[in-house]
Parts: structure tokens; C-alpha cells; sequence
């Protein structure tokens, strides 16, 4: 789908306007203490921005170049990618690999396995993919989970709100932070073919 960055950042402008708090994702993160974010599908960036604000070092990508345009607007000292998280390689590892506010319900058609792979493939040693995502349209939790392991994440925090509410049968929401799995697991990766690479994490 095609997103326009100006009035999708405009619906966060008006919150934050009538005095909502806006940045529970990056009070999230930045909880975490990492020294640098990826911000995956960041859209206008406006959990990036944030995280800068607080000291961290960020870049954001995205598929939607319009929502690329907003972010660049709003913060052009910071660097913005337009591109796919399942098909591109950035030349670094980052502490957490973000995806706030459902990437993984608004990637291309079958690239939701892809998608977690490159998230994994750009987070440092010791680090930690953390998501949040409605999990009533479509995508099962069991699922993420399951391209979570089989790319050698496991899950070691799973909460119903950003504001760390407990999960349960009931929740709507999701968000989930894994990390590597033990270091002997690191060198190999199961491939979903089956085949086994070793691979440096
Ligand atoms: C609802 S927006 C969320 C934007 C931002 N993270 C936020 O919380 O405001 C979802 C974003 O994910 C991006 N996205 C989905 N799949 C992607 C992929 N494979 N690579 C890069 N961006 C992707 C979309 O282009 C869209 O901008």
C-alpha cells in the first residue's frame, strides 16, 4: 500500500496537540539503554526522532518513499533510508532493531519471513528485536515467533502495551522483545529449506 507521510504524521501531531503522551515506543527503547537503533519501517520517523532527541543513534528505513519524504522533513540531519528490510544489507549491526506500530501487518505479500530475517541480520551481538503489532488481523504471534527461532532469536519479553501492561489470552496487542538465542546456537542458522549455514552474528 502506499502511505502519505504528511497526513499520517498529522493524526501524531494532533495527539501530541491535545496533550496525549506519544512516545511510549521510545520510552520502551530507550529503557533497553541501547547505543544505537535500527528503526525498521520507520515511516516519518517519528519514534526515531525521539530516540535521537534522548542521545541515541538512529537511522530509520522504509519501504514508502512519501513516508521517507515526511521524516526527511521533519529531521534532515538524520539519516533515512527508502528501502525493504527483507532485501536489504546495511553495512552495520544495531544494538535494537525497532519495528513500532505493525510493519510486519504492512509488508509486501509473502516477505513476512524475510522481513524478520533482515531485521535479525542487522542486530548486534547481545542485542534485541523488539515489535509491537495488533495480533487479531492475520498475523499469528506463533508465527512471528516461529520466523523469530528460525532465524536463532528467542523470546524473552512479551508485554500487551508499550507501557509494559501483562500479556494475556486477552490482549490485542503484542509487543515482544527477542534476543539471540545461547552463543553455541550463534554460528548456525536453520534455513527454511532445511539446509544449514554458518553464519557470523
Ligand atoms: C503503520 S506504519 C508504522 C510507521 C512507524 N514505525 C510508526 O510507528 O509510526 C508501517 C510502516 O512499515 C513499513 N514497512 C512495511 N514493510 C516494510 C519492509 N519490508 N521494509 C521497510 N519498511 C516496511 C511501511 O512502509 C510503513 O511505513
Amino acid at each position: 500500500m502506499g502511505w502519505d507521510g504528511e497526513s499520517y504524521q498529522a493524526r501524531f501531531d494532533r495527539l501530541a496537540a491535545a496533550g496525549e503522551h506519544v512516545h511510549g515506543e521510545a520510552d520502551f527503547v530507550a529503557g533497553l539503554e541501547p547505543a544505537s537503533v535500527l528503526d525498521a519501517g520507520c515511516g516519518t520517523g517519528r519514534v526515531a526522532i525521539e530516540l535521537a532527541r534522548r542521545g541515541i543513534d538512529v537511522i530509520g528505513i522504509d519501504l514508502d518513499g512519501s513516508m521517507i519524504q515526511t521524516a526527511t522533513r521533519l529531521a534532515p540531519d538524520l539519516e533515512w533510508i527508502v528501502g525493504d528490510l527483507s532485501a536489504v544489507r546495511l553495512d552495520r549491526r544495531f544494538d535494537v532493531v525497532l519495528m513500532a506500530g505493525n510493519v510486519p501487518l504492512f509488508t509486501p505479500p509473502g516477505t513476512r519471513s524475510g522481513l524478520i530475517d533482515g531485521c535479525a541480520r542487522h542486530l548486534a551481538p547481545g542485542g534485541a528485536l523488539v515489535a509491537g503489532f495488533q495480533i487479531r488481523r492475520g498475523f499469528r504471534l506463533s508465527t512471528y515467533d516461529g520466523y523469530c527461532t528460525a532465524v536463532g532469536l528467542h523470546l524473552a519479553e512479551r508485554h500487551a502495551t508499550w507501557d509494559r501492561q501483562p500479556f494475556d489470552d486477552g490482549a490485542d496487542y503484542a509487543v515482544s522483545v527477542h534476543r539471540w538465542s545461547a552463543p553455541t546456537d550463534l554460528g548456525k542458522v536453520v534455513l527454511r529449506g532445511g539446509a544449514q549455514v554458518s553464519r557470523d552474528r
